[in-house]
């Protein structure tokens, strides 16, 4: 779905951030017509898993990095898309990892993610199976906002009421 809500066939160059057990980064590498991916994640826990499920055919694809969202170490206006499949939500500031996406993405570049929003984590049965920090917390439109003021404007998007969203934004 996703993917066909892009503007191309081709992203050369791809970046994920929380790529956890590593399933995103073969799809992005299958579906989005990537040479490579850098698939990041902050736990190296999550990260040894993600070497492990690597499917032989994407080895010379994939490579796993240990960054921080919210402090990515790769340069600036890099990539032609960047991925987040449920991350910014366990994030202690989004904020910080939208301005660090908005960096690292070339202009023209494509930012692809789907995240709940901030009803959907007050949910009392969310909150009581799960723990998320508040810096995680959004709704639609603050969303939209920090998207604009980094230079991010939604191309496409699936919004299901307030509970959450699946986008693709583009940078300036
Ligand atoms: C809900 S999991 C999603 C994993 C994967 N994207 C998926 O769809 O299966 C969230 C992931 O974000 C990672 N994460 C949390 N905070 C992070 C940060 N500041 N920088 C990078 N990754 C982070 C976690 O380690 C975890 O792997």
């Amino acid at each position: 779905m996703l993917r066909k809500m892009g503007s191309r066939n081709d992203y050369p160059l791809c970046l994920e951030i929380g790529c956890g057990a590593g399933i995103g980064a073969q799809v992005i590498a299958e579906q989005f017509g990537a040479r490579k991916v850098i698939a990041t994640d902050i736990d190296p826990e999550q990260l040894e898993r993600a070497r492990e499920n690597l499917m032989p055919e994407f080895r010379d694809k994939i490579e796993f990095k240990r960054e921080d969202a919210m402090a990515l170490a790769e340069p600036d206006e890099t990539f032609d898309a960047v991925f987040s499949f449920g991350v910014l939500h366990h994030m202690e500031d989004w904020r910080k990892a939208v301005k660090e996406i908005s960096r690292v993405l070339k202009h023209g570049g494509e930012f692809f993610f789907e995240e709940p929003f901030r009803p959907f984590l007050k949910n009392f049965l969310v909150r009581s199976l799960t723990a998320h920090p508040e810096g995680g917390e959004f709704d639609y439109e603050e969303f939209k906002t920090e998207l604009g003021k980094n230079n991010i404007a939604i191309l496409n998007m699936r919004r299901i009421r307030d509970i959450a969203i699946f986008c693709v934004g583009r940078k300036r």
